[in-house]
């Protein structure tokens, strides 16, 4: 919104007067009660968080002057200013975005028609221009006095959120309530970020499920940022208030580029290429079984205070965020040995594909770091289709084109060894650790059955099982073999991992792949 005020004598003329009153009206939006009732919420209004959102002074508006064109239902006496939704190009850190920024003071925020046409502009010039854009939500969905055509609105919104996929980077911040088939935009964009006590998704809300189904639940409860993050996965990112969401959105942005055919921005760093990372020496227990913080991992092998987590809360087996290697940004993958002894279950697998696929759409290089059992064994589990959102983790690996570059910790066994981007699946460059283990599965299984007969007739089997294990793990249970194969690149010093890491993706940057011609694949959903 230009600043108007002030303009002097000029206001004399009548024409500029008109502008300037029509000006206000937008501005003041659904005037000042409901602006100070959604502050008494804690939530800010849409050009305040706008305001938070974008560099000072970058923001043009689009369709200001937009109305709705509703008649039914008393509509015709109704004024909607800029019909509840703010639209418009800014900048982040100098780069442009486009934004839409719905106004729950007006009709709650609710989504007709036009409000839906400054939706679709903005979506439409994000997407020929390669220009990443962020909505943020706040609304009671679709405008029921509109009906069909409220509908039909979502529906264009739906399909043009699904053409972007892969090509801008689509961000949403859901900052109010977000209701009924309106979650089906957030769901179709990169990254969801939610508003703690104000932020609320849901298909149905807590009415709806009490005459249904007879269950009690809150709204928070329900769909509120917590449930949405560490239970369903829907949310990428919780955080306290409306300023800490704006600045993550900011934050995601610094990793990312504008477009699927532009590279990632890269940061000047402090950071040394060869910073030893020593600490790491000693991190990995002796005993194979024992648990310890992946996460030390990606801190010390990457920029210092550059790893950025998504999804933290749900399926904590794994470990996925964004990161920078040599000021470059990476994504980074990773087994977490402390949960679930680092599993792939059902829910880490679709953590993991989803964000495989996203960090390969955008040209971000992976860093997967190994440490893995396997797949997590049970019938909850096998009834559940971990056959299926297993192999979706194959699949992702396989078919991306970024660089790849693995670390093996200590175990990768089995299925899950191929899974976790091993050479076969497409690694461009493997390491392990003196600590990796690289088997079918592990020795103890292992020597179980390749060993029953000898065990089963030996005097003393408990005595043999545990001299046969001790056998397999001497052969077997270390990198040696593997590198002999040349499916391990490197057996490296831990203290070195930076170091090692950050020339193989040096040396990749400039990476030239791409699979068979084809629509699209058909990864098994
Ligand atoms: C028209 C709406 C509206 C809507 C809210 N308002 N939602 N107007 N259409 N969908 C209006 C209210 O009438 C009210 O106007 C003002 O916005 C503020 O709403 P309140 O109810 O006073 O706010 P609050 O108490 O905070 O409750 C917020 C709410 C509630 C939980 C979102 O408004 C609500 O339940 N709204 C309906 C949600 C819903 O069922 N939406 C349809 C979903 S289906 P006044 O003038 O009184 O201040 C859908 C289909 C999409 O979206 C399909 C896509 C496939």
């Amino acid at each position: 919104m230009p600043n108007l005020v002030g303009a002097g004598t000029e206001a004399q003329d009548p024409r500029l007067a008109e502008l300037l009153e029509r000006m206000s009206a937008i501005e003041a939006m659904g005037g000042s009660d409901r602006v100070e009732r959604q502050h008494g919420l804690g939530k800010l209004t849409a050009r305040e968080r706008l305001g938070v959102l974008l560099d000072p002074g970058t923001f043009e508006e689009i369709g200001a002057h937009i109305e709705h064109r509703a008649t039914d239902l008393g509509m015709d006496r109704v004024q909607a200013p800029a019909d509840g939704v703010v639209t418009g190009v800014g900048r982040i850190d100098g780069r442009p975005v486009y934004v839409f920024a719905q106004d729950f003071s007006v009709l709650g925020g609710s989504l007709g028609e036009m409000h839906a046409a400054k939706i679709q502009r903005v979506q439409d010039l994000a997407l020929k221009s390669g220009v990443p854009i962020i909505g943020l939500n706040d609304s009671g969905g679709a405008r029921i006095q509109e009906g069909v055509d409220a509908l039909n609105g979502y529906g264009e919104i739906f399909k043009r959120n699904t053409w972007s996929s892969g090509v801008i980077p689509q961000i949403t911040v859901i900052m109010g309530p977000s209701a009924g088939g309106a979650v089906y935009s957030p769901a179709l964009t990169d990254l969801i970020v939610m508003v703690r006590g104000t932020g609320q998704m849901f298909i149905t809300g807590p009415e709806v499920i009490k005459s249904v189904t007879g269950e009690v639940v809150s709204q928070e409860a329900l769909g509120g940022a917590d449930a949405q993050l560490s239970r369903s996965g829907v949310a990428h990112l919780a955080c306290d208030s409306d300023v800490e969401a704006l600045a993550a959105v900011r934050k995601l942005l610094s990793y990312l580029p504008a477009n699927n055919v532009e590279e990632p921005p890269v940061l000047p760093v402090e950071d040394p290429v060869d910073r030893p990372t020593s600490e790491l020496r000693h991190l990995v227990p002796l005993q194979s079984a024992k648990p310890y913080e992946v996460k030390t991992v990606i801190r010390a092998m990457t920029d210092r205070g550059s790893f950025f987590e998504l999804q933290q809360g749900y399926a904590d087996n794994l470990v996925i965020g964004l990161a920078r290697l040599g000021g470059r940004s990476v994504g980074v993958v990773a087994n977490q040995p402390k949960v679930l002894a680092g599993t792939l279950d059902i829910d880490a697998s679709d953590k993991l594909a989803r964000f495989v696929r996203f960090c390969d759409a955008f040209n971000l290089p992976l860093v997967t770091l190994v440490d893995t059992p396997g797949y997590l064994p049970g019938t909850q589990q096998e009834y559940g289709g971990i056959i299926r959102h297993g192999a979706k983790v194959l699949y992702a690996y396989a078919e991306a084109v970024v660089p790849k570059v693995t670390v093996i910790l200590r175990k990768a066994y089995g299925g899950a060894y191929l899974a976790m981007c091993s050479r076969s699946v497409g690694a461009d460059w493997v390491f392990a650790w003196p600590s990796a283990e690289i088997a079918v599965m592990g020795p103890e299984g292992a020597a179980n059955i390749i060993f029953r007969q000898a065990i089963r007739s030996a005097p003393d089997p408990e005595a043999m099982r545990r001299e046969k294990t001790e056998e397999y793990r001497r052969k077997f249970a270390h990198p040696y073999v593997a590198a002999r194969h040349g499916q391990v690149d490197a057996v490296i010093d831990p203290g070195q991992t930076r170091h090692h890491v950050l020339r193989a993706l040096m040396a990749l940057y400039n990476k030239r792949d791409e699979g068979p011609p084809r629509r699209h694949g058909n990864i098994p959903l």
